[in-house]
C-alpha cells in the first residue's frame, strides 16, 4: 500500500501521479539521519568526536527507539544514510561511518545492524504510517589505495567494470564529470562503468531487490550528475518507488534536466540563495524569490516534488554561519512554507552548529533529544500548519507559491493559500513590518500566527498589515483552517472538523490524508566529503 510503482517521465502513467502525490504531502525530517549519529540501540550516550571521523555507535535499532521523537515533531518519513557494506577500518579520512564508501552492494553495513534490524526499522515506520527512504550510491565504489584493489569490490570486481582512472577537475566538462573519478588517491571513488549493459542491468535489479527486501518507500540517489542522464529513467523505474536525486549545482538550468529523468531533485539551486538571504542581515531576498520562480517554470513538476532543505551532511550547518536566533528561525521556516517536500537534517532542531564536514555530523544523543525547546516547537508548528493547509485546501499541494509585495527589502511574503508566511532577515534587533494589500483573505478574516498562536485580522479588503518584533517570522493561517480538536494552535481554532468547509475558498474541500515530513536518517558524505 505504501509503495506504488513510480515511473519516470519517459513512462508516464497514472502510477506516476499516485506515487508523486504520496510523497509530496510528506515532510522529510532529514532524519536525514546519519544512522551512525542518530541513536544507539541501548540508549547509551558514548562520546563522539566528529573530527575523528570514526563510527560512534548509532544503529537501525537505535532509530527504531527514537521514532517518537521524530514523529512528535510532525515528520512522517525518515531518510537514512546508505545501508550497504563499506570500506572497513581507518583511512586517511577516517572510517566509513557515513555509509558512502561502498565496497559490496549486496551486503549490509554490519555496524548498523542486521537485515532483520533494518526490516524492523521499516516495519516500525510503517506501523506509524511513516515512510522509509534509503540512500543509494550508483556512481562509484570506494578504494583505499591507488590503484584500488578491484577484487575487493562486489559484484563489480574487475578493472574493466570501472572507468579508467582520472580525477574530476573541470566541472564544466560534463564527460569528465560523468566518467572521471571523485575522491583522490587516498580514497579514490572508483567510477562504475555505467555505460556497460551488464552493469546497468545488475544495478537495476539490485535496486529492485533492495526495495523489496526491506520494504523501502523511496530512494535518495547520491551524485546523480556524475552518471549519464539516460542511465536514470530505467534505474528509477526499476526501483518501483519515488526517487529523489542529489544534483549539486547552483543553476536551475543545469538541475532542471535531471527532473526529466528521475522524479525529483534536492533543490540545491534554491539552497544557495536561501543561505545567502538569511545568513546575514541585508541578504538578498529577491534573489531567493527569483530562483524559486525559475525553478517553478523549469523543473518538470515545478517546485512541487523537489526536496526543500536548509541543511545537509555535506554543507556547514546554518547555525555555524550565524548565531542570530531570528535569522535562524526565518531560514528554518522556509522549507516548510515552500512548494517542495520539506527536509530537515537531524540536529538542526537541537541547535547543532557544526561547520563543514565532518563537524556537521554530530551525534544526536549528546543533545538528550530534548523536545521542550524553541526550535523543536517551531518545527512542530510548521509541520502542523502544513498539514492543516493541505487539509483545508485540496489544491494546496498543486498551488505554486507566489511572492507578494511587502513594501520592504528586508521582508518577504510567501503566499500559498491558505498559508501566508511572513519572513524577514532584519535580525533579532529589528522590528519588521509587512504591508500586503492583496493577501487574498476574506474581508476581516480571523488569522493566527502558528508560531505564537497570536490572533490578528485581515483588513476589509482581505489584506494583511503586520508589525512584528525581534525579527521573528510569522506563519499565518485562517483560524477556520485549524482543527479545534487537535493539531497546531487548536486552542484558537474555529473549525470543528478539519474536513468541514473552510473560509479560504468558500467551497467544501476534501480533506487530504495526512501530510508529513520525511526524516532523513543519516547522510554522510559523498564527493564533497573527501574533496573538501
Ligand atoms: C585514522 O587515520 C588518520 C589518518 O592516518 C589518523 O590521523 C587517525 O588518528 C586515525 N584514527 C584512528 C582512530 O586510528
Ligand atoms: C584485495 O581484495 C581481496 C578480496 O577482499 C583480498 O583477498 C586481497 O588480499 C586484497 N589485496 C590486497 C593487496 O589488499
Ligand atoms: C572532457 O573530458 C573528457 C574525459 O576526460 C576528455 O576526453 C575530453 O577531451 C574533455 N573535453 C574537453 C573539451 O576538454
Ligand atoms: C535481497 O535478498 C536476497 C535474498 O536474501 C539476497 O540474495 C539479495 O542479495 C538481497 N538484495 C539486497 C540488495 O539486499
Ligand atoms: C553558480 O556558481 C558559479 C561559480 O561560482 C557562478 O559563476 C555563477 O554565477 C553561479 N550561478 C548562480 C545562478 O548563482
Ligand atoms: C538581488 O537579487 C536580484 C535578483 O537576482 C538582483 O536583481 C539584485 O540586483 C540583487 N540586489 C542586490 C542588492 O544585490
Ligand atoms: C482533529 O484533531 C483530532 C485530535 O487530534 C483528530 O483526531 C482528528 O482526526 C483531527 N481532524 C482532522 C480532520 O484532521
Ligand atoms: C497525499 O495527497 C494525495 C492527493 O494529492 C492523496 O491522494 C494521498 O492519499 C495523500 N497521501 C497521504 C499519505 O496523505
Amino acid at each position: 500500500m505504501l509503495r506504488l510503482t513510480l515511473l519516470t517521465s519517459l513512462f508516464v502513467s497514472s502510477a506516476l501521479a499516485a506515487s508523486a502525490d504520496q510523497w509530496r504531502n510528506r515532510s522529510i525530517y532529514q532524519a536525514r539521519l546519519l544512522t551512525d549519529r542518530f541513536a544507539t540501540p541501548d540508549g547509551s550516550s558514548p562520546p563522539c568526536d566528529t573530527s575523528q571521523r570514526q563510527y560512534c555507535g548509532g544503529t537501525w535499532q537505535g532509530i527504531v527507539k527514537k521514532l517518537d521523537y521524530v514523529q512528535n515533531m510532525g515528520f512522517d518519513a525518515v531518510w537514512i544514510s546508505p545501508i550497504v557494506a563499506n570500506v572497513e577500518g581507518n583511512t586517511s579520512y577516517g572510517e566509513a561511518y557515513h555509509g558512502y564508501w561502498t565496497q559490496n552492494i549486496n551486503a549490509l553495513n554490519s555496524h548498523f545492524g542486521t537485515a532483520d534490524d533494518l526490516k524492523a526499522l521499516s516495519s516500525a515506520l510503517h506501523g506509524r504510517g511513516m515512510y522509509l527512504m534509503v540512500d543509494v550510491v550508483v556512481n562509484h565504489m570506494a578504494g583505499t589505495s591507488d590503484p584500488p584493489n578491484f577484487s575487493a569490490f562486489q559484484p563489480f570486481s574487475s578493472q574493466s567494470d570501472f572507468h579508467p582512472e582520472c580525477f574530476v577537475v573541470n566541472y564544466d566538462n560534463q564527460t569528465e564529470v560523468e566518467q572521471c573519478w571523485l575522491g583522490d588517491k587516498n580514497v579514490p571513488l572508483v567510477d562504475v562503468n555505467t555505460e556497460d549493459s551488464n552493469i546497468v542491468s545488475t544495478m537495476n535489479s539490485w535496486v529492485s531487490t533492495l526495495v523489496s527486501n526491506f520494504s523501502v518507500d523511496g530512494v535518495r540517489i547520491d551524485t546523480v550528475k556524475h552518471v549519464r542522464k539516460d542511465f536514470w529513467p530505467e534505474f528509477a523505474k526499476s526501483s518501483g518507488v519515488f526517487t529523489i536525486g542529489e544534483v549539486l549545482h547552483n543553476e536551475t538550468g543545469y538541475v532542471s534536466a535531471y527532473t526529466q529523468v528521475i522524479d525529483s531533485v534536492l533543490d540545491y539551486p534554491t539552497w544557495f540563495p536561501l543561505v545567502a538571504a538569511f545568513q546575514t542581515t541585508g541578504g538578498n531576498l529577491s534573489a531567493l524569490a527569483t530562483t524559486v520562480e525559475q525553478a517553478q517554470s523549469s523543473y518538470k513538476n515545478g517546485e512541487f516534488m523537489s526536496g526543500s532543505f536548509l541543511e545537509n551532511h555535506d554543507q556547514p550547518r546554518f547555525q555555524s554561519l550565524t548565531q542570530d536566533n531570528a535569522l535562524i528561525r526565518n531560514a528554518m521556516t522556509w522549507p516548510f512554507v515552500q512548494d517542495g517536500i520539506p527536509i530537515m537534517y537531524y540536529g538542526q532542531e537541537q541547535s547543532y552548529g557544526g561547520g563543514a564536514d565532518p563537524a556537521n555530523r554530530e551525534a544526536l544523543w549528546l543533545s538528550g533529544y530534548v523536545e521542550d525547546k524553541p526550535l523543536v516547537k517551531d518545527v512542530q508548528a510548521l509541520n502542523g500548519a502544513r498539514k492543516a493547509a493541505i487539509s483545508a485546501n485540496s489544491n494546496y499541494l498543486t498551488t505554486a507559491v507566489k511572492f507578494l509585495s511587502t513594501g520592504s527589502e528586508s521582508t518577504m511574503a510567501v503566499s500559498k493559500p491558505p498559508m501566508l508566511a511572513l519572513l524577514t532577515n532584519g535580525g533579532s534587533s529589528s522590528t519588521p513590518s509587512w504591508s500586503i494589500p492583496n493577501a487574498g483573505y476574506q474581508a476581516n478574516e480571523e488569522l493566527v500566527d502558528v508560531l505564537t498562536c497570536n490572533k490578528l485580522n485581515a483588513d476589509g479588503n482581505g489584506g494583511v498589515s503586520v508589525q512584528g518584533s525581534g525579527g521573528s517570522p510569522q506563519v499565518l493561517m485562517p483560524t477556520s483552517s485549524l482543527n479545534k480538536s487537535g493539531g497546531v494552535c487548536s486552542g484558537v481554532a474555529t473549525s470543528g472538523q478539519a474536513s468541514s468547509a473552510r473560509g479560504w475558498f468558500g467551497d467544501s474541500l476534501q480533506s487530504l490524508p495526512v501530510i508529513a515530513a520525511l526524516l532523513f536518517a543519516g547522510w554522510a558524505a559523498q564527493s564533497s566529503l573527501i574533496i573538501a
